[in-house]
């Protein structure tokens, strides 16, 4: 029997890099070289690289096939917050939004329940949510990492509903407006990554409490990335899980030779799965 049909997801996550001056064209290099409609590409610039790369990938026919993402967005609508990008003033800038990312949690002091309320201003700005979980190293060697990705999945997550049947039918067609990125924080931007099968068994407990929060068959159907030191040549271990869909991409992403790489790859996965060409 075939199993659920998820689409093959690769997002690079730029961080604090580029310019307006030099997105655009780093976008448009990528997107040449990733020519892959069977991979669901994402690129998530600097807030205020967004326009430059919407409009560089716009010009160029091979950047027609990829998607631009936010690296946050807001717990409010609007509001007396400095500094703050909400999730509506981000449409027609981008179609994803990550949420939850451990640098936030770090830096920003995110919490669980802060990143319960930005899920859902995501959602009903109608944006594909991204939501990245993931444990501690010292977590991982207490023996807890199933634990704290469980209780972050479902504080994150509680009391949300997906976005209504003929939402998901418009925008949501290439990708389910939910993805779960498991990004171990110890593998993040260290050279370090998770092995496969320890990505493979969290897809599962990310899967199960999916079920547990209600989302029923739903879970099945959430594709489940895994980040952290991800290069065209730590790719494949983690394409070779079939519970695995894809990769959010830190470092590499910002270097076209391992996109290529890595989106080749994601490729050969997406049709050894039986994906159907995006028209
Ligand atoms: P990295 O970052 O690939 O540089 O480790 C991944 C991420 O933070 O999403």
């Amino acid at each position: 029997m075939m199993g659920p049909m998820r689409p093959v997801i690769v997002a690079g996550n730029w961080k604090m890099q580029t310019t307006p001056a030099d997105a655009g064209e780093l976008a448009a290099t990528i997107a040449r070289r990733t020519n892959e409609p069977d991979v669901v590409r994402v690129l998530c610039p600097p807030f205020v690289c967004l326009a430059a790369v919407r409009d560089a990938l716009a010009a160029d026919p091979a950047g027609r096939g990829v998607e631009v993402g936010a690296q946050n967005v807001h717990h409010e609508l609007a509001g007396a917050y400095t500094g703050e990008i909400s999730a509506p003033m981000l449409v027609g800038l981008a179609t994803w939004a990550i949420v939850g990312h451990s640098e936030r949690r770090r830096d920003a002091g995110e919490t669980d329940i802060l990143i319960n309320q930005k899920v859902r201003r995501a959602r009903d700005a109608r944006l594909h949510v991204i939501l990245c979980v993931g444990e501690q190293l010292a977590e991982r060697e207490a023996g807890l990492a199933e634990a704290v990705v469980r209780a972050q999945v479902q504080g994150c997550l509680d009391g949300v509903e997906p976005p209504s049947i003929g939402d998901q039918g418009s925008i949501y067609h290439r990708a389910p407006w939910l993805t779960i990125a498991y990004e171990p924080v110890w593998a993040i931007g260290t050279g370090r990554t998770a092995r496969g099968a320890d990505a493979a068994a969290m897809a599962g407990t990310i899967r199960r409490t999916l079920g547990d929060l209600g989302f029923a068959n739903r879970g099945e159907t959430t594709p489940v990335l895994y980040g952290g030191s991800v290069t065209s040549a730590t790719i494949d271990e983690f394409l070779a899980e079939p519970s695995i869909d894809g990769a959010l991409v830190g470092g590499a992403s910002l270097q076209p030779d391992e996109m290529a790489g890595i989106v080749a790859r994601a490729a050969l996965t997406a049709r050894g799965r039986g994906a159907q060409p995006a028209r």
